[in-house]
């Protein structure tokens, strides 16, 4: 067995949100990683802690008429609680509002200083004037230098992962107050990053430690290409510091400023494994300064950029070791789209817990990862399905039809002969570990569920239900659910990183405690099988249903506003689902002949289901008579005398209900979806359309 020293870290969540079931995600995945490794003998430890800085907590805290403090140690008991419920356990849970996040702070920061990597200018702040405070990062919203994606954060865009500072933003406002920001010319210190450039090169390309999408990435948008034409690019400096009043650690040697949170939250990894260190005596130094020791931080795509160039460049500076790796995750999207509060797919952990397991998300979303960076999609219906087909249909149902004919006796004292399962399962143990290192948990709960079936097909034939009844069976139907319990234990120890309750009942039901991955190598024999007590049960739509339901909030002003999200930051569905069509030239536009044209009769097409039939005007008697797929989404009469766009020059065709002339311009994806194009008032029918 291995003897690997690994330190897990996943990424620590703001102290001003609680936990939804889009955090669930990377917790659920850093923590299935975490188990699995702890399950291999390895020595494993996973730290966490909340991310308490920066001016959210402030606003808040003046808000509620309270410290910082005392919000973030509520808001930090509230995260323990629902990552406790979801059985995600942490080795430590720390805080960066600590003295020992102040101490390494303190520590990292001198010898950035003294690598000469620090430059001190003055930078233009923005200032909101009636809320009286600096307006830093996500505080800030505009339009995004680098893509012009409107409504961006003031830190980095989410459409196209740029960071800068906020001032850089186009038409930036106050998201505290709407107040349009006031330029202030206040000291700042940078980190001129380029200096790393080549230890960052050579870090991140290194094929090592990067999903190579990320790593790409990185050199694409930031690093360059040494070897190409365009040769390497320039990393820009990065502002780590912010003009107080700001919740943070004021900046020893430059009074009057504070650290970045950015600065001090990927240190607070480290202060929680100091506080681990000084609880159980263990050396600090023999996991963040140690070969033997391999770091591993879990991420979402949005963060790719701190954890891949600023933090490596830190802990490089400061003479810590580098992560071994950081995996890195997509988002989750609900029945296919954005969580959104509205429809109640805003999921708070805590609401879920009162309507359903928390190992049915455990299991769905380890079905759902792979090692990639795609969004992972919770389609709900899916969701009961697996639950039930797959949890308890497929692995629970082993153990509660076979163990009651054996309860208060003991497993045969030989294993008996099963065909070869047993021994076949054994064979796919290192794919299926493989698959969990690589954090492949879909393949790997595949391959356990097709073990899974073949036991059901061996439990379905031999039905030992049946031979029961005939008392000079009894000896088969012992041998049938000795091997039906083993194969469900093996199946328990491979799900155990996901499922650790249901290994845990494995392992009382049979009297033998899974603690190690070659558990599922050796069948058990001889031992006594408890009393079965229920494991899991079947799920319905209507529980799914009732929590969204409960999760649904009803104010606009409020859909999104955790992530300080607007009404203006339109998603990418629209596009994903149907990508843009090639280049044309302005040659090829003109061929289209667009005109306003007025409506003026509107009738339904009894023999069609999605057409309606209008006349379109043009003006002066010129008429088009077109055929519209749009009966799902208008009424006949309410289009009657609007003002539609509409293609004039299409070669006219005959359909089955008549001459077709033309086209109306609408989009959306079809059905009660369609939207006609509106016309300006003013524009005239017959006008055409550039
Ligand atoms: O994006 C976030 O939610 C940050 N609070 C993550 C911080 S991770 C680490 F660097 F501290
Ligand atoms: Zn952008």
């Amino acid at each position: 067995m291995t003897d690997r020293r690994i330190l897990v870290t996943a990424a620590l969540p703001y102290a001003n949100g609680q936990i939804h079931i889009g955090h669930l995600v990377e917790y659920i995945q850093t923590d299935i990683w975490v188990r699995f490794q702890k399950l291999r003998g390895n020595r494993t430890v996973f730290f966490c802690a909340d991310d308490t800085h920066g001016t959210a907590i402030m606003i808040r805290a003046r808000e509620e008429g309270r410290t910082e403090e005392e919000v973030i140690a509520e808001m930090s008991e509230a995260h323990q609680r629902d990552f406790a419920a979801f059985g995600i356990e942490f080795d430590n849970y720390g805080s960066t509002n600590s003295p020992e996040n102040r101490e390494l702070c303190n520590g990292i920061w001198k010898s950035i200083r003294e690598a000469g990597l620090v430059k001190e200018e003055d930078r233009r702040d923005l200032y909101d004037p009636e809320a009286n405070l600096f307006l830093p990062d996500r505080f800030v919203r505009g339009t995004c230098p680098n893509c012009h994606a409107v409504n961006q954060p003031g830190d980095n865009c989410s459409k196209c992962g740029s960071t800068y500072s906020p001032p850089e933003l186009i038409d930036p406002r106050s998201v505290i107050s709407g107040a349009v920001p006031e330029a202030k010319m206040m000291p700042h210190a940078l980190i001129e990053l380029e200096r790393l450039h080549d230890f960052l090169e050579e870090w991140s390309q290194s094929g090592k430690h990067l999903q190579p999408e990320v790593a790409n990435n990185l050199r694409g948008q930031f690093l360059g290409d040494p070897d190409s034409e365009d040769g390497a690019k320039e990393l820009r400096d990065w502002d780590v510091s912010r003009p107080m009043p700001y919740f943070g650690f004021e900046i020893p040697d430059f009074k009057g400023n504070g650290w970045y949170v950015w600065f001090d939250a990927p240190i607070g990894y480290m202060a929680s494994t100091k506080q681990w260190c000084d609880r159980t005596g263990e050396n600090f130094d023999d996991w963040w300064k140690s070969d033997d020791a391999e770091i591993h931080h879990f991420i979402g795509k949005d963060i790719t950029y701190f954890h891949t160039l600023f933090w490596p460049g830190m802990l490089k500076t400061a003479g810590f070791s580098l992560p071994e790796k950081v995996h890195i995750h997509g988002f989750l999207r609900v029945d296919g789209e954005k969580m959104s509060k509205s429809q109640g797919t805003f999921i708070m952990a805590s609401t879920y817990l009162n309507h359903l397991e928390p190992d049915y998300l455990r299991y769905f979303y380890a079905s759902k990862l792979g090692p990639g960076l795609g969004d992972i999609d919770l389609n709900l219906e899916e969701f009961v399905n697996r639950v039930n087909s797959h949890l308890v249909g497929n692995i629970v149902n082993l153990a509660s039809r076979s163990a009651k004919f054996v309860s208060g006796g003991t497993l045969c004292e030989e294993y008996p002969d099963d065909g070869g399962l047993f021994t076949a399962a054994v064979a796919k143990a290192d794919q299926i570990a493989e698959f969990y290192e690589q954090c492949d948990f879909a393949s790997a709960t595949l391959e356990i569920l097709q073990l899974a079936d073949e036991a059901n097909r061996f439990i379905n034939d031999r039905a030992p239900w049946k031979l029961k009844k005939d008392p000079e069976k009894a000896e088969e139907v012992r041998q049938i659910c000795s091997i039906v319990l083993n194969l469900f234990r093996q199946l328990a120890v491979f799900l155990q990183p996901v499922l650790p309750k249901l290994a845990e009942q494995a392992g009382e039901l049979l009297n033998a405690p899974i603690s190690n991955w070659d558990d599922a190598k050796t069948p058990l024999t001889g031992t006594p099988v408890s009393e079965f007590k229920h494991m899991m049960q079947r799920i319905t739509k209507a529980q799914v249903d009732t929590m969204v339901d409960e999760s649904v909030v009803e104010e606009p002003a409020d859909e999104g506003s955790a992530d300080n999200e607007s009404p203006w930051n339109d998603g990418p569905e629209a596009l994903e689902a149907e990508p843009m069509t090639e280049e044309c030239t302005i040659d090829d536009f003109v061929k289209v002949d667009l005109r306003v044209a007025r409506v003026i009769e509107a009738k339904d097409v009894p023999e069609a289901n999605k057409l309606l039939n209008l006349t379109l005007s043009l003006g002066g008697g010129e008429t088009r008579n077109v055929f519209a797929g749009i009966k799902a989404a208008y009424k006949p009469e309410d289009l009657v005398g609007r003002l539609v766009v509409c293609v004039a020059n299409l070669k006219p065709r005959q359909m089955k209900f008549g001459l077709s002339e033309g086209m109306v311009c609408a989009s959306g994806p079809g059905k009660a979806d369609v939207f006609l194009l509106d016309v300006d008032d003013g524009a005239v029918p017959g006008q055409r359309v550039h």
